[in-house]
């Protein structure tokens, strides 16, 4: 392994200079030779260094892959430091048997999918109904992992929504419980409190709020409530019925929970039908990436992007930029799925990484990107690999002209990306405005892009509960990938931990008890917001 590494790198050092362009050049195929297909999908990579021996070197590197993969597809506890199987793809799974310690998990999750389709379907139908009448909105209490799936899903998927509203209350900052209440009738108002553990404070703050702004209208608000959790005793001493609760194990991390329980709320808002044609895009990739040849895997091959990028040519980020409105909050999703999955310190025997973690993720949807951070992208100093991400089809009937300028500007962005603007160039542009001399020269200079710089380019024929399913696996699975080659366990969050410990030791403190042994610096900014809240 070391030694493929070096390797890596060496080849890096030795073909840095050469041009992207100069491997098109040198190969007319190249655009579809550095292409994966697979369901419906399109992965075009040609537009980075990577050339054969990069890839022969990062195939290489992978080989190990196959055998921790299967290990996670049949169950074993592949989450060393908390004991536990990572079964995300036991949710979305028909057939089994997937056995955790000999007992077979796919009953358990079909019973609890039948219940949650049941659940759904009552309360659309307004079988199941508040004080006031049928529910016209739901409110979603969860953080992160209970958060981040469902309504980054649920506005991806707005097309598809017919029934209640969805609405996703995640921060402590009483803002957010706020602006989430406003407009609400309590009455109608069916509260889903999404937490594996039923412990986090945010959550617990938010419910505890929530069921306080419902009980000034509904004689018995503990009516209005459900729960997703893994903690069975804990939603019951809250009070919520158990015909209410649905429950997971704990080998669903939180932040590849959607598939389950925790997307309840998106199965209210589209429907059991189409919350199973999102199952069912999830377990297709599931298929590929169990069956796929590593070089035409796409989630292999998007990891060894972002490995050859990061780890090798030193890029600190990536950005992710969906040429879609609905993919949104996707940067943010992904921004917890990676790096709280690749963030880590050591390898799964607790030795110092050799190597950089994950990067840095980050994005926005395009266009508006383009008119906020694509600058720097085009002409900053810091490189940054860029995965650009749109539709063949839009859903908007009459308004196909906008997807075509939709796509037109994704595929420009990247195209300027890699060619960019020579001062040769930029002299033309200039001469023809009339500009001649110091003026001239001062003006081209500006008008210079490196270029050069690299993307890859995901193809999805449309935005749908299918797709969305593919593309959500297909990242989980690419993080398994690069956590796999880089020798840590993407599975466990122990960098959480600490910031959490510290609030607990700060509140006493800001509320003019004594603190734990905070630092200086925190022990003058606690004193001077209390003087700020005149306390
Ligand atoms: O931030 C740490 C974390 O444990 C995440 O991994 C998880 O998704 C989130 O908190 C919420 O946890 P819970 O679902 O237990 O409330």
């Amino acid at each position: 392994m070391t030694e493929l590494w070096q390797q890596l790198a060496a080849h890096r050092a030795a073909t840095a200079a050469r041009p992207i362009t100069a491997l098109f050049d040198a190969d007319p195929q190249r655009a579809r030779r550095c292409a994966v297909a697979a369901d419906g999908l399109w992965l075009d990579w040609s537009k980075t260094a990577i050339d054969a021996r990069a890839l022969g070197l990062l195939l290489a590197l992978a080989a190990g892959v196959s055998a921790r993969r299967e290990a996670m597809f049949s169950g074993e506890r592949i989450n060393e430091t908390e004991g536990r199987a990572a079964l995300h793809v036991a949710l979305r799974a028909l057939d089994g048997p997937i056995e955790v310690d000999g007992s077979d998990v796919l009953p358990g999750v079909h019973a609890t999918l039948d219940r949650m389709r049941d659940f759904a379907r009552a309360v659309r139908a307004g079988r199941i109904a508040g004080q006031g009448g049928r529910y016209t909105d739901v409110v979603n209490i969860g953080i992160g992992g209970s958060d981040l799936g469902p309504a980054m899903a649920s506005l991806a998927l707005a097309p598809w929504a017919d029934g209640p509203r969805l609405h996703f209350l995640s921060n402590v900052d009483g803002a957010d419980a706020t602006d989430t209440l406003r407009g609400l009738d309590p009455e109608t108002t069916l509260v889903i409190v999404a937490s594996k553990t039923f412990t986090t404070v945010e959550t617990m703050t938010n419910a505890d709020t929530v069921r306080r702004w419902m009980a000034a209208s509904v004689a018995r608000p503990e009516l209005q409530f459900a729960a997703v959790s893994t903690a069975l005793a804990r939603t019951a001493d809250f009070g919520i019925d158990r015909r209410a609760v649905f429950g997971f194990e704990d080998w669903v991390g939180g932040r590849f929970s959607v598939w389950g329980p925790v997307g309840l709320s998106l199965m209210l808002g589209i429907g059991p039908d189409r919350f199973d044609e999102f199952l069912a895009g999830g377990r297709a990739m599931d298929a590929h990436f169990r069956a796929a040849p590593l070089a035409e895997n796409l989630a292999v091959m998007l990891a060894l992007v972002g490995i050859w990028h990061h780890q090798i040519c030193g890029y600190p980020t990536r950005a992710v930029l969906p040429y879609a409105q609905r993919l949104r909050r996707l940067p943010a999703y992904l921004q917890q799925l990676e790096m709280e999955s690749n963030g880590k310190g050591v390898t799964m025997d607790g030795q110092a990484l050799a190597r950089p973690s994950g990067p840095i993720v980050w994005g926005e949807p395009g266009t508006n990107g383009q008119h906020a951070f694509f600058q720097l992208l085009h002409q900053g100093s810091a490189v940054v690999p860029c995965e650009f991400i749109v539709a063949a089809r839009g859903e908007e009937p009459g308004l196909d002209h906008h997807q075509r300028l939709l796509i037109a500007n994704c595929l420009a962005q990247s195209g300027a990306l890699l060619r960019g603007r020579s001062m040769e160039e930029a002299r033309e542009i200039v001469a023809a405005m009339g500009l001649t001399g110091p003026e001239a020269e001062c003006q081209a200079a500006h008008r210079v892009f490196p270029g050069n710089r690299p993307s890859t380019t995901l193809l999805i024929p449309a935005l749908t509960p299918y797709t969305l399913g593919q593309l959500v696996a297909l990242y989980e699975h690419r993080v398994f990938v690069e956590g796999a080659i880089l020798g840590i366990n993407s599975f466990d969050q122990w960098g959480v931990e600490l910031g959490k410990e510290l609030a607990g030791e700060v509140l006493p403190l800001l509320e003019g008890g004594e603190g734990g042994g905070q630092d200086g610096s925190t022990r003058a900014l606690v004193a001077e917001l209390r003087r700020m809240r005149g306390e």
